[in-house]
């Protein structure tokens, strides 16, 4: 969700004036991805290295992830959502920790859209924090390392139980992937667009999809083994 500061900037105001805006395209693009029976949407909303960021600022963003939580639970659960974090969750000021894990805690029977909402969250720290668990593991004996494989690594990681993306969408014309998901990424379809944050509507997420609708994805293999296949996956 890029581009907040800058939308802010570009009307003469102050940033954080940004965030407040991004959040009615949050609410927009949770509710569009609802509708669409998307199962999976990750949102990237604070970054490890975002806490480098002048201490107003990040003051008021946990504010706003605070207040935004606790009032939209209600149409979340109504909605069906099932909410989940991923990032180093014990860095946050108690009050978002706290807010976040009751929102959790509300929809946790949600059978609907799954929203994981990445809370200073580092790709990289998750890998290393997956290898620490493994190589603890089989320290204690609990683990041969000869049966280290992808499977098990996957269950390591803190979206362990989620499938893999299959689009992510940087708005704001930054082409970079920001230490988000590297793992999950792998095979990921990417889509930017110049579109910041704030301005983010159903809209653009219908021209994101539709782009990635017209996408061929080989996995490795050639088109035709892709075209012979079709019609026999889900
Ligand atoms: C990046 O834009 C955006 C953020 C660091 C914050 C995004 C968070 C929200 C919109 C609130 C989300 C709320 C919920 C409940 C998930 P930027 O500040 O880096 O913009 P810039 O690149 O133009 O400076």
């Amino acid at each position: 969700m890029d581009g907040n500061g800058r939308w802010a900037k570009e009307r003469g105001q102050d940033r954080v004036y940004g965030h407040y805006e991004g959040v009615l395209s949050v609410r927009e693009i949770v509710d569009a991805c609802g509708d669409l029976g998307i199962g999976y949407l990750t949102l990237y909303a604070f970054s490890t290295e975002n806490w480098n960021r002048p201490k107003t600022e990040v003051d008021a963003l946990m504010e706003l992830l605070v207040s935004t939580i606790k009032r939209e639970i209600i149409d979340l659960d109504k909605n069906d959502v099932r909410v989940h974090l991923i990032g180093d969750l014990d860095s946050l000021p108690p009050a978002c920790r706290d807010e976040m894990d009751e929102a959790r805690r509300v929809t946790a029977d949600n059978k609907g859209l799954n929203l994981i909402i990445a809370l200073s969250y580092s790709a990289r720290r998750e890998i290393v924090e997956a290898a620490k668990k493994l190589a603890t593991a089989a320290a204690q004996g609990q683990l041969n390392p000869a049966d280290i494989n992808e499977r098990l690594f996957e269950d390591s990681l803190e979206t362990a139980g989620f499938p893999d993306p299959e689009l992510m969408i940087r708005t704001s014309g930054e082409h970079r992937i920001s230490n988000f998901l590297l793992y999950q990424l792998a095979y990921a379809e990417l889509y930017f667009t110049p579109v910041h944050w704030p301005d983010f509507r159903k809209k653009h997420l219908y021209e994101a999809l539709l782009n990635y609708q017209g996408r061929e994805r080989r996995f490795g293999k050639i088109s035709e083994q892709i075209q012979s296949n079709s019609g026999t996956h889900a």
